[in-house]
């Protein structure tokens, strides 16, 4: 089959989170299934490009009252995956992907409709897939786009579409004045389709459009069908419920790999851990904390700074914690109160808590290689991929058990010594310390912390089983087209 891929952001190219890991390895792990992918993204001004080759010299794209006009550049083809990058300068060539420090961009709405009609447009001269995978409320206008504006055009009327929610958090929302923009009539601005407490809202229309809905997780895929998860579109997700599968992540071991990753100063694996210490007083020393804690617990956090990673939790517990012997480090970017909240932790516990506030790559691979445990007490999380990263580096997570974090992480048992990190339910600090206490304890066992790292770094998530998933859903989505 003839799959093509629609995102936001992905590896090595563009990227905020974990949706660019998973555009980045997820059409890799497909094309090697067998089949013909292609994926598209925008060009940014982060967006690396070896050479400028054209594809598709001029695009014209009707935006309500006016044209816009963008080109679409030949990123040529890595691992059996063709890449093709939408670019218009002026909604591109921008310090954020999405926003800078006042906030998301005003024009969002323009901008990623233009680059979802970019994409179709450009689909009938480069190829028609039999299967559209998009990404998030980005996206979403594709399918809403080829069930409405597109629905006579003979040339889509076989092709699927399949919808992967990344997080329902984040659903591109937007005054309803943007209609006309859209090119979509007025008709589809009701309950059932586009329309959301008098904003349209670009994930819902691909939540009712697309043949198949997916999340990254089994749990989150349940958690999102409920009031308390789903930001107000449970009604929506459950009138799809039977469109609707959880798939868990993979990792690209390629990059997320101790054995092998370039990043970090010693590598290590299962067989041989030497290298792991190694990591752990580099750590320490770029974090500028003083070497006699090195015996002590590193508890690492790499994480965007939202709500949704639990960070209230984490400063009601934290004190205490921070009182007993462990060391956290911490990295990462975002809402400027976490950023404050950590700085004042830092002022009270300047030789235990040490933050930096950066994206910085090397340092997220140096935090997982180097810490002892990895912190990840989530209010919700559609999967989370740092969890499972930090289990391949022998990092053992303590996590909320919610979506992916559920599904990814098994509760250690000392008696049966089975088992890869510690897990709590409630989102109470109460429970996330205690979680992090039998952490710790165990961590002062060290045969016990020795098997437990082993468990973890024993899995197995490439993108291999999950991939196939993905394939068995685009034969579904490719099926109902061509029955229709
Ligand atoms: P989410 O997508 O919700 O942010 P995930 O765990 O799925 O969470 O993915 C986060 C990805 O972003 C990981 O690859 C992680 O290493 C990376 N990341 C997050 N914060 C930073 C940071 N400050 N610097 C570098 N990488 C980061
Ligand atoms: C989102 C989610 C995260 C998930 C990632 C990739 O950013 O917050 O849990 O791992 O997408 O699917």
């Amino acid at each position: 089959m003839r799959i093509t891929f629609a995102a936001s952001e992905g590896v090595p190219y563009s990227k905020t989170g974990g949706l660019a890991d998973v555009v980045g390895a997820l059409p890799k792990a497909v094309a090697s299934l067998g089949h013909e992918v292609t994926v598209f993204l925008p060009r940014y001004r982060q967006t690396r490009l070896k050479q400028d080759r054209v594809a598709v010299a001029n695009l014209t794209i009707p935006m309500q009252d006016h044209l816009l006009f963008c080109q679409i550049i030949d990123g040529d083809k890595h691992d059996g995956v063709q890449f093709y990058f939408v670019d218009h300068p002026e909604f591109g060539h921008r310090e954020g992907l999405y926003g800078d420090s006042r906030g998301d961009y005003v024009d969002n709405a323009e901008r990623f409709t233009m680059f979802c009609r970019a994409v179709i447009e450009s689909s009938k001269r480069l190829g028609v897939p039999d299967v559209f995978h998009v990404h998030d409320w980005q996206t979403s206008l594709i399918p809403v786009l080829l069930r409405n504006a597109y629905a006579s055009d003979a040339d889509f009327s076989r092709c699927g579409t399949v919808l992967t929610i990344h997080n329902i958090g984040y659903q591109g929302l937007f005054p309803n004045s943007v209609m006309p923009k859209l090119l979509l009539p007025w008709s589809l601005f009701t309950m059932d389709r586009l329309e959301f407490y008098d904003k349209v809202n670009f994930l819902k229309g691909g939540i009712v459009y697309a043949d198949y809905i997916t999340t990254v997780s089994r749990t989150y895929a349940q958690e999102i069908q409920t009031y308390e998860y789903a930001f107000g579109l449970a009604d929506t997700i459950r009138k799809r419920r039977d469109r609707i599968v959880g798939i868990v992540n993979g990792v690209d071991y390629g990059e997320w790999d101790p054995a092998t990753d370039r990043h970090i100063p010693a590598n290590f694996s299962a067989t041989d851990l030497a290298g792991k210490a190694r990591c752990k007083v580099a750590l320490l020393k770029e974090y500028g904390i003083p070497e006699d804690k090195a015996d002590w617990p590193v508890v690492g956090i790499i994480s965007r700074f939202a709500a949704q990673k639990g960070f209230d939790l984490m400063e009601a517990a934290l004190p205490q914690l921070l009182a007993e012997d462990m060391v956290l480090v911490v990295l990462g970017t975002g809402e400027k109160h976490y950023e404050q909240m950590f700085g004042k932790l830092h002022s009270r516990f300047p030789d235990r808590l040490c933050v930096k506030i950066a994206y910085d790559n090397r340092l997220a691979h140096m935090v997982e290689a180097g810490a002892d445990i990895f912190l990840m007490p989530s209010h919700y999380e559609p999967c989370g991929l740092t969890q499972i990263y930090s289990m391949r580096y022998g990092t053992v997570p303590v996590v909320r058990a919610t979506g992916g974090l559920e599904d990814t992480v098994e509760q250690w048992n000392p008696a049966s010594e089975k088992g890869t990190g510690f897990k709590f339910a409630g989102y109470r600090p109460q429970e996330l310390r205690t979680a992090m206490r039998q952490a710790i304890s165990t961590f002062e066992e060290k045969e016990q912390w020795r098997q437990l790292m082993l468990n973890g770094m024993k899995q197995n998530f490439s993108w291999s089983a999950p991939a196939r998933e993905y394939a068995a859903v685009y034969d579904k989505a490719r099926a109902l087209r061509v029955s229709a």
